[in-house]
């Protein structure tokens, strides 16, 4: 048996197969199995993909036990302590830091692609008022193939790389008008003087009647939750923006099909289900009652922004982002009472035996929320933003699917325990 290969024996048939193990730069080692099924006659079954690498890639690491985190090598840490969001955006796009002119031409085309096709107004007018804002942007973001229709051919590099600015670009855009319209509001442009996060808090907030003063460190939260959001490994949406692209589907299609996945509850949904849990506690006196029923075996409840798949330590991101959720608490004039009962529950959580022994901290999603609610971003649009944040990492994972030479559509197998074969009866014989 080589040294770098595992034998699988089936026990029943005494059949005997040795199988690559293949390592990356970090993490474990990976069985490849891509033979099983031609020399076993076997599949894997691992529904949620626990043990599952799906593929190969460069874009991030992250190691759950320790809570590390990086993109493209470098630790999310200095990168939200020194670099920006585009800068980000650059290197996950493109795998290094930029020079300063790489940079400098970035933010050119990502600023001078902010505008989005006028068509989009009258389409947005489609939607129902009270659309919620993830509903929308799953539609609007999809509908961006039928506008730039000019770079769909995902073969063809160029397309995919302007794809990428477009989609990055237009995500605050699209995402403001989402919520404008929700306001029956007029749809603010965007400013080309402004940065990325600033820029969307100018199309939130402005108004024709009075314009918005930017506060800098609403800004500077926002980019700093955008950075922390920008790539997460092979997560559900990441996940399903690779397999929805692996049919050669446009990558505005594989982009709105990523957004309709991190809307649920259990991922990007959960920012916005923090808030719905701590409007339902209600006041700091009712925490026990609900940490007692989210340890009930039997009572689905489960304390929103706690717990994570792949964390089983501490959610790096949420170390960071906490520091910035207490300076953004601080600061905050006419504090909301949900800020409170947020900080107890994070306190008492963190004491809890239950807690404590099934590694469940709290995760970005539960201090992202604690920001967005202080700098007062309303809750559906929580869900909105973490897409916004998320879709340079989808692009760049979009791409390196794209252009891997060994491409295959995405297609997994199934134990089948269905009915076994039987014969057909005619209606009035059954
Ligand atoms: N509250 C109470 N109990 C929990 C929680 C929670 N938030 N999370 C997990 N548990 C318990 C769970 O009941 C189970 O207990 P037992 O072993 O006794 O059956 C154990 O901890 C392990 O849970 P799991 O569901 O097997 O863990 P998972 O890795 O499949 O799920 C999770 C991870 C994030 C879906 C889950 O922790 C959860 O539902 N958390 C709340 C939703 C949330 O905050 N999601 C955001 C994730 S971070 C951002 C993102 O990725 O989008």
């Amino acid at each position: 048996m080589g040294k770098d290969s595992i034998t699988i024996t089936n026990n029943a048939t005494g059949n005997s197969e040795e199988f690559p193990l293949l390592s990356g730069t970090h993490g474990p080692s990976v069985i490849d199995i891509r033979q099983l099924y031609q020399k076993m006659g076997l599949f894997t079954f691992d529904p949620g993909f626990k043990s599952t690498a799906s593929c190969e890639s460069e874009v991030t690491f992250i190691n759950g036990e320790e809570g590390i985190l990086l993109y493209r090598g470098y630790p999310i840490e200095e990168l939200a302590e020194k670099s920006n969001f585009l800068e980000v955006c650059y290197l996950i796009l493109y795998g290094e830091l930029p020079t300063r002119e790489e940079y400098d031409n970035f933010v050119t085309i990502i600023t001078h692609h902010t505008m989005v096709h006028e068509g989009f107004k009258d389409f947005i007018k489609g939607f129902r008022p009270n659309a919620h804002p993830m509903a929308v942007m799953v539609g609007m973001v999809g509908a961006m193939s039928s506008f730039y229709h000019d770079s769909t051919d995902v073969n063809n590099p160029k397309h995919q790389e302007i794809s990428a600015h477009r989609l990055v670009a237009k995500m605050p855009t699209i995402a403001a008008m989402a919520y404008k319209y929700t306001q029956g509001q007029p749809f603010v442009y965007p400013r080309n003087d402004l940065s990325y996060a600033a820029n969307f808090l100018n199309m939130m907030y402005s108004l024709p009647a009075e314009p918005y003063e930017i506060d800098p460190l609403h800004a500077k939260a926002l980019d700093l939750i955008l950075i922390l959001h920008a790539d997460h490994e092979q997560n559900a949406s990441t996940s399903t923006v690779r397999l929805a692209g692996s049919s050669g589907a446009n990558p505005f299609a594989a982009a709105s099909a990523g957004i309709g996945c991190l809307w649920g509850a259990a991922h990007g949904g959960a920012n916005e289900a923090v808030l719905v849990m701590l409007d339902q506690i209600g006041s700091v006196d009712q925490i026990p009652k609900f940490v007692a029923k989210a340890k009930d075996k039997n009572d689905p409840f489960r304390l929103m922004g706690f717990g994570h798949r792949v964390y089983k330590n501490y959610d790096p991101r949420a170390r960071i982002i906490r520091k910035m959720a207490i300076e953004i608490i601080e600061k905050t004039e006419g504090k909301d009472p949900l800020l409170d009962i947020a900080m107890r529950l994070e306190e008492i959580a963190l004491n809890d035996e239950y807690f404590i022994e099934k590694k469940l901290y709290p995760n970005v999603d539960f201090y992202s929320g604690i920001i967005y609610k202080a700098i007062g971003i309303p809750t559906d649009m929580f869900t909105v933003i973490f897409a916004m944040g998320r879709m340079a990492g989808w692009m760049a994972q979009w791409q390196e699917m794209i252009s891997d030479p060994n491409r295959v559509i995405g297609r997994p197998r199934q134990n089948y325990v269905g009915a076994a074969k039987r014969e057909y009866i005619a209606v009035d014989g059954r």
